[in-house]
């Protein structure tokens, strides 16, 4: 099944849905003139912060010849202050565009947009969520750097209670063959529940680990995370999260020679500026391919259907 409505969590990724925007996103890096989306508009509605996801949304818009409107800081400017609910906003904005990105700070909110929205809606990160964008152009970098995502043993770290990413992309995970995750997160921000039931129906090998050392020196691909700060009310507490885990050069001695790390940016303290250079650092690479993954998803979810 390679068509989808919406796009609202990971788990609606199919394997030929993943093959198809995949091999989009390789044809569109090298020639995007063939695919064009004229007269086509995106909205990007974005009720939290944001830089690389909107931006990149708006960008793979306009490369495809499509237009955008936009409203950053729609908890604040847009009707959502005067007290709409989410769901008349989205049957408002689904009158003016083709597909919406949409970014909210509730779990669950954008498949609750999804069910009212006339054209295709894309979840551009829901609260503690999911963040299934981010999981596509994650999966694509890694499959990029070693060809195949079958077999590999992916480290994940810092925040991923809070941490969207590592949600979606554990989802995505779930789909490949003998790949190993190991969980290394600060006590109070450990792997939910849900996420790890759902490894273990689909037979997907897992561990906790508290030395990052020992999780680096097993795994190919060393996923970092930011502790989300504005998911803390106790400040000590983030603190304290926050200051757990870190890249540096001396980690890196322990890391494979041929292993990568990847963080959906922002970064905080979290991996030390010094290790950029290294070339096992592969994050701004990550947030480039965030462009042509956006660009293959928006056009397959406009043009499917039409052969
Ligand atoms: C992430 C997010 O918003 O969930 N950023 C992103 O979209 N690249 C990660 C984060 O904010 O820490």
């Amino acid at each position: 099944m390679t068509h989808l409505a919406h796009v609202y969590e990971s788990q609606q990724f199919t394997q030929p849905f993943l093959e198809k925007v995949f091999a989009l996103a390789d044809a569109m890096r090298v020639d995007p003139g063939p695919y064009q989306l004229p007269g086509k508009v995106l909205a990007t509605l974005f009720y939290e912060a944001s830089t690389r996801t909107r931006l990149s949304f708006e960008a793979a818009m306009l490369r495809l010849g499509g237009a955008v409107i936009s409203t950053e800081m729609a908890r604040e400017f847009s009707s959502h202050s005067k007290g709409e609910t989410l769901e008349d906003t989205i049957k408002v904005v689904s009158n003016y565009a083709d597909v919406i990105a949409l970014r909210h700070y509730e779990i669950g909110a954008a498949k609750r947009a999804a069910l009212a929205s006339k054209v295709p809606l894309i979840n551009a990160g829901d609260g503690a969520g999911q963040h299934p964008t981010q999981a596509l152009l994650d999966l694509y970098t890694i499959k990029r750097k070693f060809g195949e995502i079958d077999g590999l043993t992916i480290a994940m770290v810092g925040d991923l209670l809070y941490g969207r990413t590592t949600r979606s992309l554990c989802y995505l995970l779930g789909r490949f063959y003998k790949v190993k995750l190991v969980f290394v997160a600060p006590p109070i921000c450990k792997m939910a529940g849900d996420i790890l039931s759902f490894l273990d129906e689909h037979q997907v090998s897992w561990a906790e680990e508290t030395d990052l050392e020992v999780a680096a020196a097993q795994a190919d691909c060393i996923y970092m995370t930011r502790v989300q700060k504005e998911r803390f009310l106790d400040m000590g507490a983030y603190q304290e999260a926050a200051e757990k885990y870190r890249i540096d050069g001396a980690l890196m001695t322990k890391a494979k020679t041929n292993a990568i790390v990847m963080h959906p940016l922002p970064r905080l303290s979290e991996i030390d500026v010094e290790t950029d250079s290294d070339p096992r650092m592969v994050f701004f690479e990550q947030a480039g391919n965030g462009l042509w993954v956006r660009m293959a998803l928006i056009y397959s979810l406009l043009t499917q259907g039409q052969g």
